[in-house]
């Protein structure tokens, strides 16, 4: 299809200020670098009920060094209060460094007008994909109205995990964002969902190395994702909440 990656930064995507960036502690939080703005983001359906938009919450300061619960069992959430040191949760990362549109699990598509890629292992189950009209059906039927759809769609996905190609240029269809950090609250559904990173924003590993970065990411804040430090969607079906309300 085209270019997969290049230099550690996800074609079509743009990296932020490289002052702002998160490191992963190992057994610990994210701790943030470079004091991004912080709100949270619910999910607003529209008004068949699909998520359709996001409404800013509440403002947090983010100062630099701040640190971020990621097991979920903090009582100062979003921030850490020490309670992963007591907490039976299993931070440890499992997530892949290769780049996404290299994995395996990433299928690709072509329709008439665009193509997609999508990798599912990300799914942040954030239902921006399916309002009654699937993503995947508006890239393959084509038009200007489908294919409208679809990258409004594939951009309000929180984690990325699907990208939207221009045929010709055979890169994704991207702009650029400011770099912030999202506290999603998934309102329908009446949970909290992962800490989205907009604008890309460069994520290290405990391990010292950093992943791809990607326009959009969403990383796990309930502790209990298979894909850490990325959500899995897992934190719909464990029924998260943060407290901290849409
Ligand atoms: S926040 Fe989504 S799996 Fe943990």
């Amino acid at each position: 299809m085209a270019d997969k990656g290049k230099g550690g930064v996800q074609v079509g995507s743009t990296e932020s200020d490289p002052s702002i960036y998160i490191e992963v502690l190992e057994g610990g939080p994210y701790v943030v670098h470079g004091a991004p703005p912080m709100a949270v983001q619910a999910i607003t359906p529209n008004e068949s009920g699909h998520s359709w938009s996001y409404t800013q919450g509440q403002a947090f300061e983010v100062k630099d060094g701040a640190r971020l619960c990621r097991c979920g069992m903090s009582k100062t959430k979003p921030f850490c209060d020490g309670s992963h040191l007591r907490a039976d949760v299993d931070l440890a990362e499992t997530a892949t460094m290769e780049p996404m549109l290299q994995q395996r699990d990433t299928t690709e598509m072509d329709g008439p007008d665009y193509s997609l890629t999508d990798n599912e292992k990300y799914c942040a189950y954030g239902r921006f994909c399916d309002n009654g009209d699937r993503f995947w059906n508006e890239v393959m039927e084509g038009g200007k109205a489908h294919d409208e759809l679809a990258i409004y769609m594939a951009h309000h996905c929180p984690s990325g995990r699907l990208l939207v190609w221009d045929r010709d240029k055979r890169e994704p269809v991207e702009t650029a964002q400011a770099a912030e950090l999202a506290l999603i609250e998934d309102t329908a559904l009446g949970i909290s969902g992962p800490l989205q990173l907009r604008g890309g924003i460069r994520v290290h590993s405990a391990s010292g190395e950093s992943y791809e970065v990607r326009n959009r990411q969403t990383l796990c804040r309930c502790g209990q994702s298979s894909n850490k430090p990325f959500c899995d969607g897992t934190h719909a079906s464990v029924k998260f909440k943060d407290g901290l309300g849409g």
